[in-house]
């Protein structure tokens, strides 16, 4: 081993070693659980005595070394490697032979910006870049934000290395620089590269990828996170099988169709057993990730901008750099994985004055009314929810230009004053004095035929000069590739925001792309990439501007629920679908590498608006309440036992905030696409636990799918308790309709209730139940190990005051603290 040059990074659980190789290519020698600093590492080495049928040896002199078998860490066509290239570049009469061998490195404390890009990740301290928000100054913790929970205690220990590697080809003068820095505490390694052309000629990159991992072996489960508008990031596990499985977006925007997230993980491993590799790209546009089962069953993982929809030309002396993208290694399932991404994303990725900051209970008006208010209707809104304890009032579309449909206005952005005559000064001035923060729609990437400023800069929108122009939504979009458009819209936009003396801004983008055209000079392949960075130069010098601002990104949902997003907006809108049980299999997807602290989650009325489904207030609160808490019904119009059931949900939220928003999220059980098939009620069941770092205090969702006829006890069992503390655990009192009884009501009643009449109207309008409670004290090491048997459940056998009343799409939340004491007292 003394020859063998290794570079290594060491997390706090984790070990990553690059060996140089004779020739000098890098080969990923292990990634995975952390080894012991004196650990032999000879096993590790690839063992090449033998060669390959019908393979191709790398040279004359290296008759063993086939490139197709070997784990690189990056990698070129031309030279024997015969599965996905992680760079593509073609050079000459279309050559694209290329042959990177390791040149010098170096290793640094903390993480140095990566040059040229704007949405990366960052040391707190050594900001990624001082233009981003510049947030260290604007740091601000919340007075009452507490201490103790998960991520913030992480920040303070947080520390991070650097290793990049320069290679250079073997014959002409092009150069990759690769990037690696190890977030220790949360295990995470951020990669990024930088292709440099010192040839005389122009060369053009086909493809880039931000991170190849090559793995040795392919017993693996892919966990991608699929789905349109409305059921963004549902969960798809499948096995790898040999080929290459592809999950990409081509729609302009990161996409509600494929995530770029990524986990692999062991056939048999669950949330708490078995190997786990996590990746995702800091990124906002076209992505591909390629999970690839090799002849020689190995697996390459790849991810960076999708190809399909790029080529960029390198002048002699220019240089390219991918986005970054960022992997993490569990030897303990999933949920650490997932919750080292969580770590990360609220201690690497979002910065600014909201970090780490309680972020405000929101009421949104925009499916209580749509396009159709008036100033004293959103008015007697905000006075609602201001009573109700909401601390921000956000005014939704269609309060500028002539906005009263999806068809117009959009680019002009002043205010209606038929909807609004005192202006958006005037409304906002009345919100803060109710002393309520005051909050605006916007949609600034688009623009509508119907507009001023579509009149005046057609030119401005992607529309291809002699076709008929495809619509979405009835919009275009501005070409954000534009130094003109841009400065324009950083100007209209800061001129809306000192106007209506916003404390927050919801930034909607409600189309995808088609029809590419720019009236800028450059080769369109490049269009896709420059319209992400134009966006992000945008982001950039608003959030500089205003710093305090909380900026919730928003894409029809979510569309574009990403890192680059959230490396300017704390908090993105996670589905326009608020249905309760649908939410539980976007928000469980979206856990698995992003922290509630990023998940808008409202509560809107019953019949959903998106489903039609009819579910419980508390239940839509019980979801809601593990991500950013909002309201988008019209609380104005609220019953008497709405308003009381809505202002104990708000103080309870409030009370347990920094927890829900700042802990870390685990699944105890997925819902349908739950791996145990054994158990015929576990598909039954989404169950989440939200916990601070040592696990002395946790809240869990119990949400049931469907309810079924003489069950017996459920158990509620938390493998994460800790075993050597001991946990009071108490249910969210939270109430029970006496109308979910129907005529059973007749059982206890002395009078005689019949089924639509007055009465009945009454009593369901005006009697509530309070709902069982489970109190216990119970060790950790039960809790963990065996779990605690929860009140019988409603199953058309009987009733008492400890039943468990709950129906379809029902719910409870659990409170768990450490005690002293074993014992009830
Ligand atoms: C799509 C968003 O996701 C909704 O919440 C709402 O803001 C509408 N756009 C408004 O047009």
């Amino acid at each position: 081993m003394a020859n063998e040059r290794i570079i290594r990074l060491d997390g706090k659980s984790t070990t990553y070693l690059i060996r140089i190789n004779s020739v000098g290519h890098l080969e990923n020698l292990y990634y995975g659980k952390k080894l012991r600093y004196d650990a032999t590492l000879e096993a590790l080495l690839p063992n090449r005595t033998v060669g390959i049928g019908t393979g191709v040896a790398y040279s004359e002199k290296n008759t063993l070394l086939f490139l197709e078998t070997a784990c690189l860490e990056t990698s070129t066509p031309g030279k024997g490697d015969f599965r996905t290239p992680a760079v593509q570049v073609e050079y000459g009469n279309g050559m694209t032979t290329l042959d990177f061998v390791y040149y010098k490195h170096r290793l640094l404390k903390g993480k140095p910006p990566v040059k040229g890009l704007d949405a990366q990740s960052y040391v707190e301290g050594q900001d990624a870049a001082s233009s981003i928000a510049s947030n260290a100054q604007n740091n601000k913790k919340s007075k009452n934000s507490k201490a103790t929970t998960a991520d913030t205690q992480a920040s303070t220990k947080e520390e991070a290395i650097t290793v990049q590697i320069l290679l250079k080809d073997k014959v002409l003068p092009i150069v990759l620089q690769m990037n690696y820095t190890m977030f220790t505490n949360c295990d995470v390694i951020a990669r990024s590269c930088i292709l440099t052309n010192k040839t005389e000629e122009p060369i053009t990159i086909r493809n880039l990828a931000s991170l190849q991992l090559d793995i040795p072996d392919s017993n693996w489960n892919i966990v991608s996170f699929d789905g349109a508008w409305g059921r963004e990031r549902n969960i798809t596990r499948r096995h790898l099988e040999s080929g290459i499985t592809e999950i990409s977006s081509n729609c302009g925007v990161s996409s509600a169709y494929h995530n770029p997230a990524i986990f692999l993980e062991r056939p048999d491993g669950t949330e708490t057993r078995g190997d786990c590799y996590a990746f995702n790209l800091i990124y906002s546009g076209n992505h591909r990730e390629v999970i690839e089962k090799s002849p020689f069953g190995q697996t390459r993982f790849q991810t960076g901008i999708n190809p399909q929809t790029f080529s960029w030309v390198l002048k002699p002396g220019e240089d390219f750099t991918t986005p970054e993208a960022v992997m993490t290694y569990s030897s303990m399932g999933s949920a650490v994985a997932s919750t080292n991404m969580q770590s990360f994303v609220n201690n690497h990725i979002v910065r600014g004055a909201w970090k780490f900051r309680e972020r405000p209970i929101l009421c949104n008006n925009w499916e209580a009314t749509y396009f159709n208010f008036t100033e004293e209707g959103i008015l007697d809104i905000a006075r609602a929810a201001k009573e109700l304890g909401i601390e921000l009032f956000v005014l939704d579309d269609g309060w500028f230009g002539q906005r009263d449909n999806d068809t117009s206005s959009l680019g002009d952005w002043f205010v209606n004053t038929k909807k609004l005559p005192d202006g958006i000064t005037k409304l906002s001035n009345t919100i803060h004095g109710l002393g309520m923060m005051f909050g605006l729609w916007v949609e600034p990437e688009m623009v509508s035929r119907l507009s001023l400023l579509y009149d005046r800069h057609p030119d401005w929108a992607i529309i291809i000069p002699g076709r008929d122009p495809s619509v979405g939504r009835n919009q275009f979009i501005l070409d954000l590739t534009r130094q003109d458009v841009r400065d324009y819209l950083v100007q209209a936009m800061s001129e809306i925001f000192t106007i209506a003396k916003v404390d927050y801004v919801k930034w909607d983008m409600n189309r995808i792309f088609s029809d590419i055209h720019t009236e800028s000079n450059y080769n369109l392949g490049q269009f896709s990439h420059r319209y992400v960075l134009g966006l992000y130069d945008i982001l950039k010098r608003l959030t500089a501007a205003f710093p305090d601002i909380l900026f919730e990104g928003c894409a029809s949902g979510g569309n574009r629920f990403d890192l680059g997003i959230l490396c300017f907006m704390p908090q993105i809108w996670t589905s326009d679908n608020t249905d309760a049980l649908c939410r539980t299999a976007i928000q469980t997807g979206t856990s698995y590498a992003y922290p509630p602290s990023t998940m808008g989650a409202h509560i809107s009325a019953s019949p959903n608006h998106q489903t039609l489904r009819k579910t419980e207030i508390e239940t839509r609160f019980n979801v809601s309440s593990f991500g950013i808490l909002g309201y988008e019904m019209d609380l104005s119009t609220l019953s008497a036992q709405d308003k009381q059931i809505i202002q104990a949900q708000i103080s309870f939220y409030k009370h347990y905030r920094a927890l829900f928003q700042y802990g870390r999220l685990y699944r105890l059980s997925d819902g349908p696409q739950n791996r145990s098939t054994s158990d015929p009620t576990s598909n039954n069941q989404v169950r989440w636990l939200i916990a601070n770092t040592d696990f002395s205090e946790m809240l869990v969702l119990d949400f049931q799918i469907l309810n079924q006829c003489n069950i017996w006890q459920s158990i509620l069992r938390i493998p994460f308790a800790r075993p050597d503390f001991n946990y009071a655990i108490e249910t969210r009192l939270q109430k029970v309709p006496v109308s979910q009884f129907g005529s059973l009501i007749n059982m206890v009643s002395p009078l005689q209730i019949k089924a639509n009449s007055q009465l009945k109207k009454i009593i369901d309008k005006n009697i509530m139940l309070d709902n069982e409670q489970d109190y216990h004290i119970v060790s950790g090491d039960i809790l963990a190990n065996s779990g605690i048997r929860l009140s019988p459940q409603f199953s058309g056998v009987g009733f008492s005051n400890n039943t468990r009343v709950l129906g379809d799409f029902d719910s409870r939340i659990y409170h768990l603290i450490r005690v002293q004491s074993s014992r009830k007292h």
